[in-house]
């Protein structure tokens, strides 16, 4: 293991009703409220309402920010800041997916900082102070309601950048799975890619000893893998949201990284076809994960191996190493298929036209990912092998 530190404030607050929670957490923090919003699903199945009952019992003074993107953009996130710092707001509460959450984090950061919220993230300043915000997560998708992380996309330069800083944890995070009730199929099964690609971006780490870290992640995994097709049919299941939704949380609020250092390259190369493309984030990673594994694989046979066999019970015998991996990674792809989610660019309707475009993105800051690093003729490689 390596050495860590484990910091995690948000306050997690799970389960049928807990809404009412709001009451007790909302007047810690001020009353003069800026509620943030997407496109209109919290309108549509009452979410809102219930919110803002709340918000009036408590006399806060609330100004609503709303049409957030599906990969939030920094035009987005400077009106959010404008009215912050107009109104002297104390306080953000965000009502919705990843999006945003994520929008929420840049909007509460950028209205403790003088200059545009952009230069935080492209980390050309840090942010060391930030509004107190509270989240109602409508997706299990992202793990943005107990993590610092923040993604954010510049449409005019077509960036689209993560970043964070210990003070864009949620102070508080109210998860009720019948809140995910309305997220369409689609959707939901973008989520659990997204959810399963946190997982495999912390499992596949040069570590040793990491026995327990190991065990976490085929646990939440085979958990997602037993639990996602029965939701996909069967979209009200209170029990398969629950599951998910815990599931997704667990996946990436820093407990699987205790002691490993995750690879995280499929998420770089990701968000660069997302930059330019706009296609959902999860709809990208079923996409590029299992190229990405093919394409690192043969540094790294013993740890695919034993994904193949702890996590998707490949048999072994009379197999090579080899041989046993592939099957891992094949099955990853199948089951992915199987539940509905893209298996090609062409299925976004991308073709060869940008991938030299997405690749300069994902090389910025130079070569990239853990397990191996990748270099610009890898993430072409990678493209090339994802398009039909
Ligand atoms: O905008 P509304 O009308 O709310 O509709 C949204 C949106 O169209 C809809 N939706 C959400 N909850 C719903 C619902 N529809 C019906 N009923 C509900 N209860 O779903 C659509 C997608 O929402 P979005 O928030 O974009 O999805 P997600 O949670 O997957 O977030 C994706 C964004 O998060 C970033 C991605 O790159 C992308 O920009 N990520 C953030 C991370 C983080 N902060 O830690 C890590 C991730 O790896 C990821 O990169
Ligand atoms: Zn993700």
């Amino acid at each position: 293991m390596q050495n860590f530190t484990f910091y995690n404030p948000t306050r997690l607050i799970f389960g049928k009703g807990q809404i009412e929670q709001l009451k007790t957490e909302v007047p810690k923090y001020g009353n003069k409220a800026l509620l943030v919003y997407g496109g209109g699903s919290i309108k549509k199945n009452g979410l809102y309402d219930q919110v803002m009952t709340i918000m009036h019992e408590l006399g806060a003074q609330v100004w609503e920010l709303s049409g957030v993107e599906p990969n939030p953009r920094i035009s987005t996130v400077r009106k959010g800041v404008d009215i912050c710092k107009k109104n002297n707001v104390d306080f953000i509460l965000a009502v919705g997916g990843g999006s945003v959450i994520d929008c929420t984090k840049a909007i509460a950061a950028g209205a403790k900082y003088e200059g545009d919220a952009w230069d935080l993230v492209i980390k050309k300043a840090f942010a060391t102070e930030a509004l107190p915000f509270g989240t109602i997560l409508t997706l299990a998708a992202t793990g943005s309601e107990m993590n610092a992380g923040s993604v954010i996309t510049n449409w005019e330069t077509q960036e689209k950048y993560g970043w964070g800083s210990p003070v864009t944890f949620p102070a508080f995070s109210i998860l009720d799975p019948v809140n995910t009730f309305t997220v369409p199929r689609n959707q939901t099964i973008y989520g659990i890619v997204d959810i399963m690609s946190h997982v495999l971006e912390q499992y596949f780490h040069q570590g040793t000893n990491t026995e327990l870290q190991d065990r976490y992640c085929e646990s939440l995994l085979k958990t997602v893998i037993e639990t996602a097709p029965k939701l996909v049919d069967d979209l009200e299941n209170y029990e398969y949201r629950e599951t998910i939704l815990y599931c997704g949380t667990m996946a990436l609020n820093g407990i699987l990284s205790m002691g490993v250092r995750g690879d995280w390259a499929t998420h770089n190369i990701e968000h660069a076809v997302s930059a330019v493309y706009d296609i959902p984030h999860g709809g990208g990673l079923a996409i590029l994960f299992p190229n990405w594994m093919e394409h690192v694989l043969d540094e790294n046979v013993d740890r695919f191996k034993q994904f193949a066999v702890r996590v998707f019970d490949v048999k072994a015998d009379g197999k090579s190493d080899r041989e046993i991996a592939l099957e891992g990674i094949e099955a990853l792809r199948s089951f992915w298929t199987f539940i509905g989610a893209p298996a090609r660019l062409a299925d976004y309707e991308i073709d060869d036209t940008q991938l030299e475009v997405m690749a300069d993105k994902t090389v910025v800051n130079g070569s990239f990912g853990n397990l191996k690093k990748l270099t610009k003729e890898d993430v072409l490689a990678i493209y090339r092998a994802s398009l039909y």
